[in-house]
């Protein structure tokens, strides 16, 4: 099983160059936040409170979740796509990653998703350092926080650019000071700057490393 690991911070990058790595290698992508995103968006949905632990969790073990090789995210039978990249969504989300007994549940839908694909480009904050330690390579992608708030801004037009990089900033500190895997850097990920750099010259770099990996 193939599996190539992207992991980093937000605005980093990761999506675009990780969808790219999959098609150029006719591998499947899985986006991982998209599936913290979606507990969260089951929580709101169903009025429990995202920092209620312990009904979040069974929220995570319950809910019907469909990552659609479209692209798509389905979540109790509902196209919810579009609604887990919304304000709301992005509010509550961190505290949700941070809640364990999601963690759990999401990892396991996440190596079962990957064995059903026969691997794939999987793109999170975990995914080298936790769920696939294993992983054929693994890219840490990182950008100035300035680079990554002014990508997050083009692409939410509707919140001042302040607005982004405070909420950016926040989710950082976020992830990387939570006590379950953190967003930290495994010690044999490849780390690339992004931020000079255009997206072709990013695939083409992470393209080049696995060509190295024996
Ligand atoms: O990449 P994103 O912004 O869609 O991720 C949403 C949130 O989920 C973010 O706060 C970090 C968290 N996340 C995580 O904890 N572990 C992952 N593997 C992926 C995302």
């Amino acid at each position: 099983m193939r599996v190539i690991a992207i992991d980093g911070p937000a605005g980093s990058g990761k999506s675009t160059v990780a969808k790219a790595v999959a098609d150029a290698l006719a591998l499947g992508y899985l986006d991982t936040g998209a599936m913290y995103r979606s507990v969260a968006f089951a929580a709101l949905r169903r009025g429990v409170d995202p920092e209620e632990p312990d009904k979040v969790g069974h929220i995570a073990r319950d809910m019907q979740l469909d990552m659609k090789d479209d692209g798509t995210v389905w979540v109790d039978g509902v196209d919810a796509s579009i609604e887990i990249r919304g304000p709301e969504v992005t509010r509550a989300v961190s505290v949700v990653a941070a809640n364990s007994a999601v963690r759990a549940e999401m990892r396991d839908r996440q190596r079962s998703w990957a064995a059903k694909h026969g691997g794939g480009v999987m793109e999170g904050r975990d995914i080298g350092t936790v769920v696939f330690p294993d992983a054929e390579l693994k890219v840490y992608l990182d950008a100035r926080p300035d680079v990554r708030a002014a990508r997050r801004s083009k692409e939410v037009t509707d919140l001042e650019y302040e607005t982004v990089a405070a909420d950016i900033a926040r989710r950082d500190a976020l992830d990387q000071g939570r006590d379950d895997s953190p967003l930290t850097t495994a010690d044999d990920a490849v780390l690339i700057d992004t931020s000079d750099l255009t997206v072709d010259q990013i695939v083409a770099a992470v393209v080049a490393e696995l060509e190295k990996v024996p």
